[in-house]
């Protein structure tokens, strides 16, 4: 019967079967899939798996260390990390309109990731952390058609690559299961989702790099803030935005004229509609009184109280 070690069991025969002598390379991006589809296929093939990690400077705060510790250090996995920083941003120099800046994101991520799996020699194989609901729903999701959607699953059709899913029979709650099975940490089992332009679509309009530490800033205190409240499984998804605006306010004595941010929590069950999470006012009061003493440059918080539809969850 099925069971979640008998379904380990089966996947790691069949990849080893598959794979033979040869090399996998995967793609992680530290989301709840792509570890999971790294951690099957590493205790399946170990040091034949390699994955790669592009940091493309949209992350969350500690995010790429935390990714490093848990598989290199953790797991022991090959792992090689891209600092494509600079190149991220430079690209996105000057656009401030959102289609395009997840269009520059996207395309960018695809030519890091050849570029870089190019100069690998002797690997036939691509995991991808594909579930069974991208590919039911795959072309009616009607996000998709609002917004550009990138992840680090959409790569290039013509590599040269075969690819393995190991996942796709699996919904995201089995997926969260295994994950724990094959000891991938609570943290990143339940993370919250997280889009592949990363905090490039939470600074509104033009990307910067002093822009991305202020997103970056307020969306840790926020996240720490909802975890010692005791919300973070509560809240389907929570995250800060820093709006293309500056507003007056008073600091001491003295007049400010500085950035707004704005605190985005919803409640839902699969991202395609959406409510406001009620979040009690103590928390944000602390929320709201941590960011403006904390990040440079932040005189007004505002919470976002619409629901999806009409707005969507993102503000791009
Ligand atoms: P929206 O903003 O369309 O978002 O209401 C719905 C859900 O999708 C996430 N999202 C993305 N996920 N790549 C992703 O992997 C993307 O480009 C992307 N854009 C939005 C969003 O965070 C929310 O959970």
């Amino acid at each position: 019967d099925w069971t979640m070690a008998n379904f380990i069991d089966q996947e790691v025969e069949k990849i080893r079967e598959l794979v033979g002598s040869n090399k996998v390379l995967c793609a992680l991006s530290g989301g709840v899939d792509s570890s999971v589809v790294a951690a099957l296929i590493h205790k399946a093939i170990g040091d034949q798996l390699t994955c790669m990690f592009v940091d493309h400077g949209l992350l969350r705060k500690d995010e790429a260390d935390t990714v490093m510790e848990t598989f290199r250090d953790g797991f022991h996995m090959n792992i090689i990390k891209i600092d494509a920083q600079d190149r991220f941003l430079s690209k996105l120099k000057g656009v401030s309109d959102p289609e395009q800046k997840r269009k520059i994101i996207g395309n960018e991520f695809i030519y890091v990731f050849d570029e870089e799996a190019a100069k690998l020699k002797d690997f036939d194989y691509l995991a991808q952390g594909t579930l069974y609901t991208d590919i039911v729903e795959s072309g009616t999701e009607t996000a998709q058609t609002i917004k550009s959607h990138h992840n680090v699953g959409g790569l290039p059709e013509d590599m040269q690559f075969e690819l393995i899913e190991p996942l796709n029979t699996l919904f995201k709650d089995e997926v969260r299961a295994l994950g724990l099975e094959l000891g991938v940490p609570e943290e990143i089992v339940w993370r919250q989702p997280f889009p592949g332009p990363g905090l490039g679509i939470r600074v509104l309009g033009e990307v910067t790099d002093e822009k991305i530490e202020i997103v970056r800033e307020s969306d840790a205190i926020l996240r720490e803030e909802i975890k010692n409240a005791g919300l973070d499984r509560d809240i389907w998804q929570y995250f800060t935005v820093l709006p293309d605006i500056r507003s007056v306010g008073v600091m001491g004595d003295a007049r400010t004229y500085d950035y707004t941010i704005g605190i985005r929590a919803v409640t839902s069950i699969d991202g395609m509609t959406s409510d406001w999470a009620r979040i009690p006012w103590e928390v944000l009061e602390k929320i709201s009184t941590r960011i403006v003493n904390e990040v440079d440059h932040i005189n007004r918080v505002v919470y976002d109280i619409t629901s999806k539809p009409p707005a969507t969850i993102e503000w791009e």
